[in-house]
């Protein structure tokens, strides 16, 4: 056997561990990523082992303090960051609003967004710029996927009394990813913070947030990591924490005195953290990470991940009735296209026709097309499949 069929051996065997990836060809990762059956297994054993022993005792809490912390350090250790860093949430939108609610606005404040941001996102801008009489301004990034410079951009848009920039650190609709490390420098120089949503990243990239130095990091481990839906985390930058006050309060981000009085928040990252939990989740996404490590480090699998979008956007390209959005080959799992007759009940029609022939893939309005996102776990006999299924409609 050659090293390469060693290899496809060895993926196919280690996606018989994804029960979602045996019926169908699925290329919605950036939706939702497929569970691990050891993931779904932990999770109905621990709810029995809880039924068992509880469901309120000293021993379930010490259980779920276990847990708890096992799972951040494991978190954290994806991250390259502290397990003090880490809040659990239960989604990237939740570690976002922690971040925009827990700044002290001021009226007059300036918060800066991209063009490429998620609605859920956009909305929460437009309520703080309401609430607090902040100005809202956005920056262009769509325009700079094939050319120019996103950093040059977004430089161009901060002003002096830029508070916050928000931004995805990998584009949900176009795949393209962002400098961070230069996008850093400029807002450290600017006295702004920077509130990433990484929502795309987390998962698929590997990553180094100590050194990459952003504030704020909200991702969730229902996407790439394929961990249940339900368990997200945010990372707070140690030197940012004292400057993000909690918004959403409970028993487990403080710490209380023998008389049941809060006497303080946590000293770290769980002082973001509100109350009551399926604590079984994180045990959830703690194996699916565990299954990932089996196949390969952060770093392969995002290599697995490029060879794989290189070739689905190879073949997208080569076919004459589709046009996909980036001109050279991506850099992420993402793989946005368009049919060359752009309308977009035409794109809502395709991704419907091949659900119906069991291709996952879903459509983007902004700009208007269709993504396909492809894992380390995609075969490249999928990809096939799907540009076969496309080439048949020219
Ligand atoms: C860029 C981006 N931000 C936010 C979200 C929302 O994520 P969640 O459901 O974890 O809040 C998504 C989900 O698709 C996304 O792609």
């Amino acid at each position: 056997m050659t090293s390469t069929s060693t290899a496809k051996t060895r993926l196919v065997q280690h996606r018989e561990q994804f029960p979602a990836l045996a019926n169908k060809i699925y290329f919605n990762y950036g939706g939702q990523g497929p569970m691990p059956q050891k993931a779904l297994d932990i999770i109905s054993q621990a709810q029995t082992h809880i039924q068992h022993i509880g469901p309120f005792s000293t021993e379930v809490g010490n259980w779920i303090d276990q847990e708890k912390q096992a799972t951040r350090e494991v978190i954290a250790s994806e991250l390259h960051v502290p397990a003090s860093t880490i809040t659990f949430t239960e989604n990237v939108t939740v570690g976002c609003n922690i971040g925009f609610w827990g700044i002290e606005w001021r009226a007059g404040d300036h918060l800066l967004l991209s063009d490429c941001e998620h609605p859920g996102v956009i909305a929460t801008t437009q309520e703080i710029a309401r609430r607090f009489a902040v100005e809202v301004s956005t920056c262009p990034l769509i325009a700079t996927l094939n050319e120019g410079d996103p950093v040059k951009a977004i430089a161009q848009h901060l002003r002096p009394n830029t508070r916050l920039v928000v931004l995805s650190h990998v584009l949900w609709n176009t795949g393209q990813v962002l400098p961070l490390d230069k996008i850093v420098e400029i807002c450290r120089n600017n006295n702004s913070l920077l509130l990433i949503d990484a929502a795309q990243s987390v998962g698929a990239l590997p990553l180094n947030l100590t050194e990459l130095g952003v504030d704020f990091y909200a991702f969730t481990g229902h996407k790439w990591l394929c961990g249940p839906a339900g368990v997200g985390g945010l990372y707070v930058r140690p030197e940012a924490r004292e400057s993000l006050q909690p918004t959403f309060i409970g028993l487990r981000g403080i710490t209380v005195n023998s008389a049941a009085q809060p006497v303080n928040w946590h000293p770290d990252g769980r002082r973001y953290e509100v109350s009551t939990s399926d604590f079984t989740l994180y045990a959830g996404l703690k194996e699916a990470i565990a299954v990932h490590h089996q196949w390969g480090t952060p770093q392969e699998r995002y290599e697995q991940i490029l060879c794989n979008s290189d070739y689905l956007w190879r073949g997208l390209t080569a076919l004459p009735g589709v046009k996909c959005l980036r001109t050279s080959p991506p850099e992420s799992g993402i793989v946005s296209f368009q049919l060359a007759q752009n309308l977009h009940q035409s794109h809502v029609k395709l991704v419907q026709l091949l659900e119906s022939q069991g291709l996952l893939l879903r459509t983007i309005a902004n700009p208007n097309c269709i993504r396909a996102t492809v894992h380390y776990l995609t075969l490249e006999s999928e990809i096939d499949q799907l540009l076969e299924a496309i080439a048949k409609l020219f």
